[in-house]
């Protein structure tokens, strides 16, 4: 299998059976990693044996892999071993640039997403982003990314007091409806603000103020991501509506500041860790969107954050469903405790 070029790689932790360590390892290499390393599992007995992994003694495998490659990888994974867990651990290690020189500009939803060295045709219909990520997450590309623009494109939508996305868009009767409806039942200011959690380049934040948003605040634990957002946004022209919140969540919930699009492209613990958080900074009537989900794992994302599950027979969650290479986006409206 070849890697795909131009993606960024994503680092991952891979742990499984010690039995079926070196067909993951030799799988992960097919799937673009330079090196595939061993680690000890925290807590483990290296002798002993588990329950778990068919009785094997686990063992975790970390490497960067493109990040195309990541579904494919974990079903080879599962395949071989039903109870190995697979971990996003960040994007890039030692390969940080390796993406720049087959970076190519990024379509997802009204947007067009671009690094500043490639040069496109402009074009009124689309909100171009000019975004150089440098060393963090977000240079439009990743499936997440994309599918969270899609989603902010939507909610700009019916945001927007025109129920426009900035430049002119063919909108359909009943989602104009819609959308004057759901503007008008909002907080009576106009206007609407943005939380962006885990900013990384700061890329949903901007693009969600080119749409219409008034106000955006990003937070991350990466702390090259305060530099680098803030560097995106005045590059785009949106840096006097942009704050990085150096002092993160606490601060925002310390203050009592909600937004009205709460969006957060992290991983599922992550997101079970700051669920209720971010609940908290949710607006009456905002929208929560939630990414970097696979399929399996929506269902805990909306217990994280209070809401009851969206598949299967029991599923009662409205939610919109945003699919891309295996990475699911729900766009939701939490209810406030
Ligand atoms: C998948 S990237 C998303 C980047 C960007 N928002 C995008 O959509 O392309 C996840 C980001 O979340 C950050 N992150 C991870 N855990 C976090 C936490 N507990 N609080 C805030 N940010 C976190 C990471 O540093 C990383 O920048």
């Amino acid at each position: 299998m070849e890697p795909t070029s131009g993606e960024p790689d994503v680092v991952l932790r891979v742990t499984c059976a010690a039995g079926v360590a070196e067909l993951v390892a030799d799988r992960m290499l097919q799937s673009g990693a330079s090196a595939v390393a061993e680690e000890d599992v925290a807590g483990a007995d290296r002798d002993g044996r588990s329950d778990r992994h068919g009785g094997d003694r686990p063992v975790s495998l970390v490497g960067d892999v493109a990040a195309g490659a990541v579904v494919s990888l974990r079903e080879f994974v599962d395949s071989l071993d039903p109870d190995a867990g697979i971990e996003v651990l960040r994007p890039g290690g030692d390969h940080l640039d390796a993406w720049r020189p087959f970076a190519t500009a990024v379509d997802a939803g009204p947007f067009l997403v671009r690094p500043p060295w490639i040069e496109v045709e402009p074009d009124t219909a689309r909100i171009e982003v000019v975004v150089d990520p440098g060393h963090t997450f977000g240079s439009g590309s990743h499936p997440t990314t994309r599918s969270c623009l899609e989603a902010i494109g939507d909610i700009a939508r019916w945001m927007n007091p025109t129920g426009e996305t900035g430049p002119a868009r063919d909108v359909h009767p009943t989602e104009r409806e819609d959308a004057v409806a759901r503007s008008a039942e909002r907080r009576g200011h106009s206007g609407w603000s943005v939380l962006d959690v885990g900013c990384g380049s700061g890329v949903l934040a901007v693009a969600a103020l080119l749409a219409g948003a008034d106000r955006a605040v990003g937070v991350d634990i990466d702390d090259a991501a305060g530099v680098t957002s803030e560097e995106v946004a005045r590059r785009n022209g949106v840096a006097d509506r942009y704050r990085f919140e150096a002092g993160g969540l606490p601060a925002l919930l310390e203050r009592g500041e909600t937004f009205d699009l709460v969006v957060a492209n992290l991983l599922v613990p992550v997101i079970e860790d700051l669920g209720a958080d971010l609940v908290s900074l949710c607006a009456p009537g905002a929208t929560l969107v939630l990414s970097g989900l696979l399929g399996d794992q929506c269902d805990r994302a909306l217990h994280a954050v209070g809401m009851p599950a969206c598949a299967g027979v029991s599923g009662t969650t409205p939610v919109d469903r945003y699919v891309r290479d295996g990475w699911h986006t729900l766009s939701t409206r939490p209810v406030q405790a």
